[in-house]
């Protein structure tokens, strides 16, 4: 192939996490089409969740008026505004485990459950649910990792992105009516690159892995 050419086969998996940089400006002259923004969204969707309660809120910020009122509960970064969209990243506590019995319901309707499984199951998490004493650490861990794989479709498709975390949730809370049994995770900007980053660098694995006790040496 010509090195010259733009490669037009999708990144694998590996070099979309490769690839992916937090961006730190965005060209506020390319909107991101729809079709795409529900696509990267519907990925999103598809992330892990404790007992497949799909925790994730999204709330999609694309009006500029409103970008520019997020952008002052986020310490007024210029991402905010410049990036075509931003999604405000919610954690629902579940507080009533509303949503079990809707979930085991697809689950059975999908054959992913049969009916005797999902009566298993329905005990299960109604217990571990109970149990949940951080209803609001429940529901980011989850979260958290839907926001993640937002990042990495957006990745794959050629969107950049940026996570932030540097807002005032109770601003965002109030200016977006988002209610108390939801969690405000992140927000994250998603658009077209104005900059690039460079690699920031990672810590080895020396550094960040341990082999089969806490402290213990990671050896490959
Ligand atoms: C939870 C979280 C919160 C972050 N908050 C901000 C933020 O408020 N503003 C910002 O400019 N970058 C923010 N970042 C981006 C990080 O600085 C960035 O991910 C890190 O420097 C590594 O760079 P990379 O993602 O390009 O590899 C955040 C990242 C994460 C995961």
């Amino acid at each position: 192939m010509n090195p010259t050419e733009p490669d037009p086969r999708p990144p694998t998996v590996e070099e979309a996490v490769r690839r992916r940089r937090a961006t730190p400006a965005f060209d506020p002259a390319r909107p991101l089409p729809s079709p795409l923004l529900e696509r990267l969204l519907a990925a999103a969707t598809l992330a892990p969740s404790s007992a497949n309660l799909q925790p994730w809120r999204f709330l999609v910020v694309r009006e500029a008026a409103n970008r520019r009122r997020l952008r002052a509960c986020a310490r007024n970064q210029p991402k905010v505004t410049q990036a075509p969209v931003v999604v405000i990243v919610l954690g629902y506590h579940h507080p009533d485990r509303t949503h079990l019995e809707p979930m085991l319901a697809m689950q059975v309707a999908s054959g992913a459950c049969t009916l005797e499984r999902a009566a298993e199951a329905r005990g299960r998490a109604a217990s571990a649910l109970r149990d949940v004493r951080d209803r609001a650490l429940w529901a980011t861990r989850s979260t958290m990792l839907a926001a993640a794989t937002l990042m990495l479709a957006a990745e794959s498709l050629g969107v950049a992105s940026a996570p932030m975390e540097g807002f005032d949730a109770e601003a965002v809370r109030r200016e977006f009516g988002v209610p108390d049994d939801h969690s405000v995770c992140c927000l994250i900007a998603l658009g077209y690159a104005a900059e690039e980053r460079p690699f920031p660098g990672r810590f080895g694995l020396d550094e960040v892995c341990y082999a089969e006790h806490f402290g213990r040496p990671w050896e490959p």
